[in-house]
């Protein structure tokens, strides 16, 4: 089984930094995002996440001055992880970068740059971004079209990966006595001429130590699917049944015909009682305000729609989004299964924001998440501790334990890079 920790400043849940125990300036706090890397190391992760949003997610100040959730005040991921490399030694290290506001030749350097300093444990989640108030950031005034936003993310995945195919592995020969630097042979021209991007390259960063460093991807719908099948090695999906999470990961492998892992989301919510864990939840439940609700089940779209309705009635029918597709898929398809009001849903997915969820002892986690590697329905999980850093340490040292004396996890780590840990061929 392969295990990310999702990196949440104060943890995943939507009321977590307003916790009396929580660290409310989690966001940039240095120290705070090392020792949760480290505890994630200490505990044999693959990897640890850091998704990202180039801006916040909505642009109402009222709803967003309640919430730490709409990347209002963190860090730029991939500074955060190039320090965390030099405090970590075998953790993989994978962040969020948006194919709609970068530039391909940017985005392979910098992760290429991240491969070679963390000893080659860099990894990237590509996405389109999901929100129009990035999209203003980036000269829009909306943000692109859904499908011309994964053309887009097809051609810029296909830029990068062949940008860090620019150098040989011994193309740097360093001859001082010769007065040879690198080996003409070992250096190849790109001229990429695409749709969106024109690149002449090489890449003037030498051949990343993983060859191709992780691809990671996010994406649920038609086109994110198709992606993903063409370029990805990890998938990251929110699923929230057993049948709905075999039916991606069969359809997924079945698209790409190769090796995919395939991590869906986790909300673990762990005490040595039921009870203990139900207290636990309840207390986040509580703290949570109706305006950070509401936006969470919208992601900032259609919040006008939902903020005119009666909280206590069902959701109305909506259009589809120019947003995240399968998330508010997901979202109102449950309300409708499970018979939810407005705020029943928001207080449903206040915690895991639509992943799987699971409240009980460490027995109950690790049969959950059991069943579902077992079937089928995932290669591993992507951790989301409700709170941090409690939530970790209850999941390393009650669930951990109990995984690994079922023989599902490992106890210590056999390679040195991030393709290593997840098992995937070199590239
Ligand atoms: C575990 C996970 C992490 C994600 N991280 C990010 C992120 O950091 N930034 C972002 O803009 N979108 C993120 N997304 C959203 C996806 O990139 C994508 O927009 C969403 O899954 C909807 O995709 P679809 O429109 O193809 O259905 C994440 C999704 C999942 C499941």
């Amino acid at each position: 089984m392969h295990l990310g920790l999702f990196l949440f400043p104060a943890g995943h849940h939507v009321a977590a930094w307003r916790h009396p125990d929580a660290n409310a300036a989690a966001g940039v706090d240095f120290a705070w995002y090392r020792d949760l890397a480290r505890k994630a190391e200490a505990a044999c992760f693959d990897l640890i996440f850091l998704a990202d949003g180039a801006g916040a997610r909505s642009e109402d100040p009222e709803v967003l001055s309640r919430s730490a959730h709409a990347y209002v005040a963190q860090f730029e991921p991939i500074t955060l992880l190039s320090a965390l490399a030099a405090s970590t030694d075998r953790i993989g290290l994978v962040c969020t970068i948006s194919s709609s506001f970068n530039e391909p030749f940017h985005a392979a350097r910098k992760i290429a740059s991240l491969d070679h300093i963390s000893g080659g444990r860099a990894g990237w989640n590509l996405v389109t971004s999901a929100s129009d108030s990035e999209a203003r950031n980036f000269g829009l005034d909306a943000h692109l079209a859904h499908a011309e936003r994964y053309e887009r993310a097809g051609e810029f995945a296909d830029v990068v990966h062949a940008l860090w195919n620019s150098w040989d592995a011994d193309a740097f020969v360093r001859d001082k006595q010769a007065g040879r630097f690198f080996d003409p042979a070992g250096r190849h021209v790109l001229n990429h001429q695409g749709r969106f991007f024109k690149v002449k390259g090489p890449l003037n960063v030498p051949r990343p130590p993983q060859g191709r460093p992780v691809t990671v991807q996010a994406g649920a719908s038609e086109a994110g699917r198709d992606l993903a099948a063409r370029t990805a090695d990890v998938v990251f999906t929110a699923q929230q049944t057993l049948e709905e999470a075999r039916a991606f990961r069969t359809d997924l492998l079945t698209r790409a015909g190769r090796p995919i892992r395939v991590l869906p989301g986790l909300f673990p919510v762990v005490a040595p009682t039921r009870a203990e864990a139900e207290d636990k939840f309840a207390t986040l439940q509580d703290l949570i305000h109706p305006d950070t609700g509401l936006d969470l089940i919208t992601g900032g779209w259609l919040r006008d729609v939902l903020a005119k309705c009666d909280l206590d009635a069902p959701p109305p029918e909506l259009p589809p989004t120019n947003g995240s597709q399968s998330r508010q898929e997901l979202l109102f398809d449950m309300a409708r299964r499970e018979g939810l009001t407005l705020r029943k849903l928001y207080l449903r997915v206040a915690g895991a924001r639509g992943h799987q969820q699971v409240i009980g002892t460490p027995q109950d986690i690790a049969d959950a998440m059991q069943e579902r590697f077992e079937s089928g329905g995932a290669d591993g999980f992507n951790i989301m501790p409700p709170l941090m850093p409690q939530g970790l340490d209850d999941f390393t040292a009650l669930v951990v334990p109990e995984l690994r004396r079922r023989g599902l996890f490992r106890d210590r780590y056999e390679g040195r890079t991030l393709r290593d840990h997840l098992a995937l061929e070199g590239a």
